[in-house]
């Protein structure tokens, strides 16, 4: 990874050791500094990736919204992954926590959500961002056909994509989760009440949820069909 050249780490020292030592300003050492100047430029790498996905998907929801007259989108999430959550989830993994090891080992540090009316949808937007040449897929985890034991729904897919930079170009992992309305509306409210908290819930609540998720599935079943239905009507009439 290219560091920040020296000139410009040593004239934002001095401000940084005020601002992070505090009392302790002489103990900052340039090591930490200079950490902390590589985890910023990689979050930028990740940001950048973020929004370049992010156009693909505007771009294709725009041009499939007049193919299937409908938007095939409905919203966009992103989100960078906390410091907190990138060390706790290296040390998890058993993984060295450095900056280094960060793009090594994590593959969800960007992340992005995109919410489908309808289940075909999900198949769709996946099909044509994958089709894309500088879009390398490193897994898909089908959640939608196999759901998880929690009743969880979603195609999850880990991509690639080159960023280009002035003196270089870096592929970047970013994770998409792409899922219905009503697979979001579940996975939003159970992660509340209970993601990550399991141990603390009982069996009970979480046979009560799975069998939300389930009913929640039949409906978006149906809503596809009723479209199906729909968009026949119209194309024989
Ligand atoms: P993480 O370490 O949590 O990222 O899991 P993983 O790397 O094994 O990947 P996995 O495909 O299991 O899940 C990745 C992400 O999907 C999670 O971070 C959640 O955002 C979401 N997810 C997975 N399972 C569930 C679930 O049961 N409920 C909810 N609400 N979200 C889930
Ligand atoms: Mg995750």
């Amino acid at each position: 990874m290219k560091t920040m050249d020296e000139a410009r780490l040593s004239e934002r020292k001095e401000v940084l050791r005020d601002f992070f030592g505090g009392a302790d300003a002489e103990q900052l050492s340039d090591e930490m500094i200079r950490n902390l100047f590589q985890f910023e430029e990689l979050m930028l790498k990740y940001r950048c990736a973020i929004r370049e996905v992010t156009t693909k998907l505007e771009v294709l929801n725009d041009e499939l919204s007049s193919s299937l007259a409908h938007n095939p989108i409905e919203s966009i999430q992103s989100r960078i992954k906390r410091p907190y959550s990138i060390a706790r989830k290296l040390n998890d993994l058993g993984r060295p926590g450095t900056v280094e090891s960060i793009a090594q080992n994590l593959n969800d540090v960007a992340g992005i959500r995109v919410i489908c009316p309808f289940i075909n949808d999900i198949y769709d937007v996946a099909e044509m961002l994958l089709r894309q040449d500088d879009v390398v897929l490193i897994s898909k985890k089908d959640y939608i056909r196999s759901p998880k034991p929690s009743g969880y729904r979603s195609l999850h897919l880990i991509i690639e994509i080159p960023v280009f930079f002035s003196t270089q170009k870096e592929s970047i992992r970013v994770e998409i989760q792409i899922r219905t309305v009503a697979m979001d509306f579940w996975a939003s409210l159970e992660h509340q009440l209970y993601y990550k908290s399991r141990s603390a819930v009982d069996a009970d609540i979480a046979r009560e949820l799975y069998l939300c998720a389930e009913t929640i599935a039949q409906t978006d079943q149906k809503m596809q069909e009723l479209r199906d239905r729909i968009e026949d009507e119209k194309n024989k009439g």
